[in-house]
């Protein structure tokens, strides 16, 4: 139904973002680059910049210096439901999803990704009853892939923290996005519930090809997804590398010194 989603991810490249606020540089400088269907981490202590440079990604924030693109094209001029459109879906620290059903909040996602086809289907009725039944069975299998089928039919308010976090993983995987941004996927997550949705993220690079860009705190959990690890510090970018790399890395053991220390959690 949608050939993007089967397509190679375009390389997401960050070019040297600067970001002030009022006399703070939250960003300075950042670059680094998304290789298709990797796990790629940005970690820092708090207040580096990581959620201001996923505000960047996904047009929420426009920077004072420095580019992002995807392939071809630039993104850093778009604003957020362009960049959405192109394939750039992100989640947010905070919960919001309250209402509905898990196929409720789902198929919001997919009515978001083609409105356009509703409305042109509406005066043609079987097709439309065809393109409803097919969004349906998408969602459904994006609630499988995320370790919510068995919930699908559920209210969103009755499930348990962890699941109702993953819905809004399951929620940004409806646009069919070759670029996943995800915003501390497991904060306040208990051990098990940790371990499920880093699972969940494994299998879908591994099922879906996508490139999947991590802002987390669990150090565990970056270790074993990321393939790449960018490392903030009061807006600049202190080190680059695999996982094995920043962690010995001593300007990263610096930043973290006093604040909370890259540890591995029990994830
Ligand atoms: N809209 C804003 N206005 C002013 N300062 C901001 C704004 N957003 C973030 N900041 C500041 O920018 C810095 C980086 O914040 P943030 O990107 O949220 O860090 P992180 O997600 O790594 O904890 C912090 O000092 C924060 O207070
Ligand atoms: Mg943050």
């Amino acid at each position: 139904m949608n050939d993007r989603a089967f397509a190679p991810p375009p390389v997401l490249d960050v070019r040297d973002v600067t970001v002030r606020f009022a006399g703070l540089t939250a960003l300075d400088g950042v670059s680094f680059t998304v290789t298709p269907g990797t796990v790629h981490a940005v970690i820092g202590p708090n207040g580096a910049g990581k959620s201001t440079c996923f505000n960047v990604l996904s047009g929420l924030c426009r920077p004072d210096a420095g580019t992002v693109t995807l392939g071809d094209t630039e993104l850093t001029r778009l604003a957020p439901h362009r960049i959405a459109a192109l394939g750039v879906a992100r989640t947010f620290q905070n919960i919001v999803t309250t209402h509905g059903t898990v196929a409720d909040n789902l198929m919001l996602g997919r009515h978001a990704l083609s409105r356009a086809g509703f409305a042109a289907s509406a005066l043609r009725l079987p097709r439309a009853v065809r393109e409803q039944r097919e969004h349906l069975d998408r969602a459904r299998r994006i609630a499988e892939l995320t370790g919510l089928g068995a919930h699908f039919d559920s209210p969103v308010a009755l499930l348990s923290y962890g699941d109702r976090k993953r819905v809004e993983l399951a929620r940004a995987l409806c646009l069919e996005p070759r670029v996943l941004l995800l915003d501390e996927p497991v904060a306040g997550m208990n051990a098990a519930e940790r371990a499920r949705t880093a699972a969940v993220v494994g299998e879908l690079r591994a099922e879906l090809g996508l490139s999947v860009v991590l802002v987390e705190h669990d150090m565990g959990l970056v270790m074993r997804l990321a393939d790449d690890v960018t490392v903030l510090d009061f807006g600049r970018p202190i080190a680059h590398g695999t996982p094995d790399e920043v962690r010995q890395d001593p300007g990263v053991l610096r930043a973290y010194l006093g604040t909370d220390a890259p540890k591995e959690d029990a994830a």
